[in-house]
């Protein structure tokens, strides 16, 4: 079976002649899959219970037609205006108290009733109307999940989420550390989502919030998908996960409820930052798919974050759609076919530019089409073999977001980051994992700023040092508790025995320390008192910055600051993490062929060689600049 290739069509913004060609262009440059109708629910639903199908059954009966399947979006986002205008209830409130109007999309409140009921009802309609229609491949349900509402209907749904996790009032005063600013809870009734306040806001209240919002729309997301396994037990389910700065849901729970784990990933860098993000977007999507293969469901032919939106250099596309391919993609989607000419995203890069058919991008992704259809896809088992592990937990992230915390500049996400980066750059292969994953099975497991932790986690950790594992552990990790409250007696509470230190003061910079040997430390230091542990890098005053303590058969060790990338490497490579590889140059081995891709502009050599599946010349351990290869092993 082809690997998929395609990307959203929105025909609908379209007229009917324009539709043929798209066909003919989508053949010419091999699209096999499209996602169809994600926010075309004013289109389908024009007004209460009243559908008009027949634009969507000729579009989709002219895909069929042409030998195209579809991903079947179910148009939820974005509720149409006759919806809102019906049901203001169920228009998002912001955390500030403002009630949104319709005009832009994600405008809706997952708790609110009005809104579920319509919801369900117009999944229902889609599937009852295209249960048996070929072209259907796989239901897209929703898009990017992550709109928070902080309303009255909200506030309710988070009232009972709350009694559910915490039995009663006593333990979540206790939870929430509510004696603080006499915000004791003596109803029910008295509590609400975090919303606008004089102050700072009490932290366990907003990570509970967080934690509210990913399940309550898992919930939403379930019914539909229980729906539709309903109507066609077939038919895969999925939803579009955003990975970007931010995450809205913890895609590990998320991951064990979509027959498909997809995603949409837009690097803010460019050139060779962009490949180092897709790099650990693609390894982290992987992992959340129990290291199976997923399916990267939106990129952009050009760069699309930050203040100017730009193309991607020639060749770019195909390395960055290979290097999601190289990780597990089942296939290489992009948002969208065809640019718009209006609305909002109008200058949004597609597929098929505002240029037309004679582009320097649709020659590339006529290209990239091409070499597609010669690379098999992964069979339905794990499909990168990696021996270093970075703990990836998006309940700590949320917590280093909240409010109150001794420095704005911890980042969870850039410390998660420079973990991947840095091996990247060695050619070292990562996953991801949860802290309370059984991690025997790595050789080492490196802990970015992973600020809360249960103890069963940390336990965990312990258990995996003794068993001779190598841990590496990163400032402000094992402070806090699920409840963001502090662990006592000396930081990092949590691992202070396994690490064999005790942090006595932390001293965030507000300048660049300069570690002998170690390179340039920013944004935190500490005072650490070595319990165990031996130092391996000094603070300029002479206090321990780097440490390793070896306890059972494994080796902890821990950085009290932010080392630049080039010290943090040194200190991978005194754990036995350097791995000889070429900065820009990598090379990813799946079970039956190697990838190998250089994102340089000079020629390199590589351990491969073979066929190309791509080209079907002999490959003879060398790229050239930008190249790619695909070789069955
Ligand atoms: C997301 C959305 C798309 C589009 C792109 C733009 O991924 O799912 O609808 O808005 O971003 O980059």
């Amino acid at each position: 079976m082809p690997l998929w290739y395609g990307g959203d069509h929105n025909p609908e913004q379209w007229p009917e002649e324009v539709w043929a060609e798209d066909v003919a262009l989508m053949r010419r440059a091999g699209v096999n899959l499209v996602t169809v109708g994600v926010f075309s629910w004013s289109r389908l639903e024009p007004s209460e219970g009243r559908y008009t199908f027949g634009w969507l059954d000729r579009v989709l009966d002219l895909l069929a037609d042409g030998g195209i399947r579809v991903d079947l979006a179910v148009p939820t986002a974005s509720p149409p205006p006759w919806f809102s205008l019906a049901h203001p209830d169920a228009l998002t409130v912001t955390r500030d108290g403002v009630r949104l109007t319709h005009g832009s999309r994600d405008t809706y409140c997952v708790s609110a009733p009005a809104y579920r009921e319509a919801s369900l009802r117009v999944t229902r309609a889609l599937g009852e109307r295209y249960r048996d229609h070929p072209a259907l491949a796989m239901w897209h349900v929703h898009n990017e999940y992550g709109t928070p509402c902080h309303c009255d209907q909200a506030g309710a749904a988070f009232r009972t989420w709350l009694r559910e996790r915490h039995g009663g009032l006593d333990a979540l005063n206790d939870a929430w550390t509510t004696a603080f600013w006499g915000q004791h809870y003596s109803d029910w009734a008295q509590i609400t989502p975090p919303r606008a306040t004089q102050y700072l806001p009490n932290p366990a209240q907003a990570l509970d919030f967080r934690r509210f919002v990913s399940e309550e729309m898992l919930a939403h997301f379930r019914e539909q998908r229980d729906l539709l396994r309903e109507l066609t037990p077939e038919v895969p389910v999925t939803t579009n996960y955003v990975l970007a700065g931010w995450a809205s849901i913890d895609h590990w729970k998320w991951s064990r409820e979509v027959d498909l784990v997809a995603v949409d990933h837009y690097p803010s860098g460019q050139g060779m930052a962009a490949a180092e993000q897709t790099a650990f977007a693609a390894d982290l999507v992987r992992s959340w798919a129990g290291g199976r293969p997923w399916l990267l469901m939106e990129q952009a032919t050009g760069y699309v974050l930050g203040p100017r939106m730009s193309p991607k250099e020639p060749g770019e596309i195909a390395r960055h759609s290979l290097q999601h391919v190289a990780r597990g993609s089942k296939g290489v989607m992009f948002f969208q076919w065809r640019a718009s000419r209006g609305g909002a995203e109008q200058w949004h890069p597609g597929m098929l530019p505002h240029t037309g058919p004679d582009s320097r991008v649709f020659r590339e992704v006529c290209d990239l089409g091409e070499a597609l259809e010669r690379i098999p896809t992964p069979p339905d088992e794990p499909v990168v073999e990696a021996e270093v592990a970075i703990l990836w937990d998006e309940e700590a992230w949320w917590a280093v977001q909240g409010p109150g915390l001794p420095s704005a500049e911890i980042d969870y996400l850039a410390a998660a980051e420079q973990a991947h980066r840095v091996l990247w750059r060695q050619g070292v292969a990562a996953c991801f994992a949860h802290p309370s994953h059984d991690l025997s099975a790595y050789r080492a497991v490196l802990v970015p700023s992973l600020y809360l932790i249960s103890d069963e986690a940390a336990r965990g950790l312990r258990a995996y040092v003794e068993g001779g594992g190598t841990l590496v552990v990163s400032f402000f990790s094992g402070i806090a508790d699920e409840h963001t409250r502090i662990r006592l007696g000396g930081y990092p509470g949590a691992l202070r025995e396994t690490l064999g230190i005790r942090v006595e003061e932390f001293h965030p910079l507000a300048e660049t320390v300069e570690l002998p040997e170690y390179g340039r430390a920013t944004v935190w230091s500490e005072i650490v008192h070595l319990d165990g542990a031996e130092a391996i890098a000094r603070y300029p005053g002479g206090g321990p910055a780097v440490t390793r303590h070896r306890l059972g058969g494994g080796t902890a060790w821990y950085v009290s600051t932010r080392l630049d990338d080039r010290g943090y490497a040194r200190v991978l490579a005194h754990a036995g993490l350097a791995g000889g590889g070429v900065p820009g140059v990598e090379v990813v081995r799946q079970r039956d062929r190697v990838f190998a891709l250089n994102h340089t502009g000079d020629e390199q050599h590589v351990p491969v060689h073979g066929t190309d599946l791509i080209t079907g010349k002999p490959v003879g351990g060398r790229l050239d600049p930008g190249g790619y290869v695909v070789v069955p092993v």
